[in-house]
């Protein structure tokens, strides 16, 4: 089983979608730790349980950046996971903590990228009247939110949405599209390769759209 530790700082509940995948039996991962930069945390709760190692890496109580980068590198390093999972993990990470872990770093973020990187992007969107909204998962480089993605999860935007009814049906959507790339990741089908998704083998000109079909998918063992 495929060595994962997650990261997150706060609600976690990507990290318990994944947990579900995994109680389900759709996901075969092992989560070796989940690892927090805020000890306040509700998502810490959700992997206590489930039985799954915790442990607080207070940001705050770091010098600088470079300095919660060298420890968080160090605390991952001694679970010896083959894949670090950032649920929600609002964290920027130096180059250095990148280039050690690329090609094995995914991260979900709230819109369809490239569109909206960076903070409040449900607000942003509803701002730019776009008619779909929704999440990515992609692999994590050295540029912030900019790493090739690898599944987009759409949604409609309605014209009574606000930043949150619209942040609660996307949520939703992560929830589908997180445990099914972490799920071809462990089955290895997918690979960074010089900055390209590959996928099956094959270059993904374009971000996989996430189906029902690929959902069912994920509940049926290759
Ligand atoms: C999600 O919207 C995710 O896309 C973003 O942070 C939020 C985390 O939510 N990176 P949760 O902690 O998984 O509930």
């Amino acid at each position: 089983m495929l060595p994962v530790v997650v990261l997150i700082s706060g609600n976690g509940s990507n990290l318990q979608a994944i947990i579900e995948a995994i109680q389900n039996q759709a996901l075969s991962i092992e989560i070796r730790a989940v690892i927090s930069s805020n000890p306040l945390a509700s998502g810490l709760q959700h992997a206590q349980k489930a039985g799954i190692l915790t442990q607080v890496l207070d940001h705050k109580t770091f010098a600088n950046r470079p300095a919660f980068d060298v420890t968080l590198q160090r605390v991952i390093d001694s679970f010896d996971p083959k894949l670090v999972v950032l649920a929600g993990f609002m964290r920027v990470l130096g180059t250095g903590f990148v280039s050690h872990y690329e090609g094995r770093t995914l991260n979900i973020h709230p819109s369809l990228l490239p569109a909206f990187t960076g903070l409040n992007t449900h607000q942003r969107a509803l701002d730019a009247r776009v008619t779909e909204h929704g999440a990515s998962v992609h692999f994590v480089t050295s540029e912030l939110d900019g790493g090739p993605v690898i599944i987009h999860g759409r949604v409609p935007t309605l014209s009574n949405d606000s930043a949150k009814t619209l942040a609660q049906r996307v949520l939703t959507v992560e929830h589908r599209i997180y445990p099914l790339a972490i799920h071809w990741f462990a089955e290895d089908r997918l690979q960074l390769t010089q900055g390209k998704v590959i996928f099956d083998g094959m270059p993904l000109t374009n971000p996989v759209n996430y189906k029902h079909e690929h959902h069912a998918q994920l509940y049926t063992p290759r």
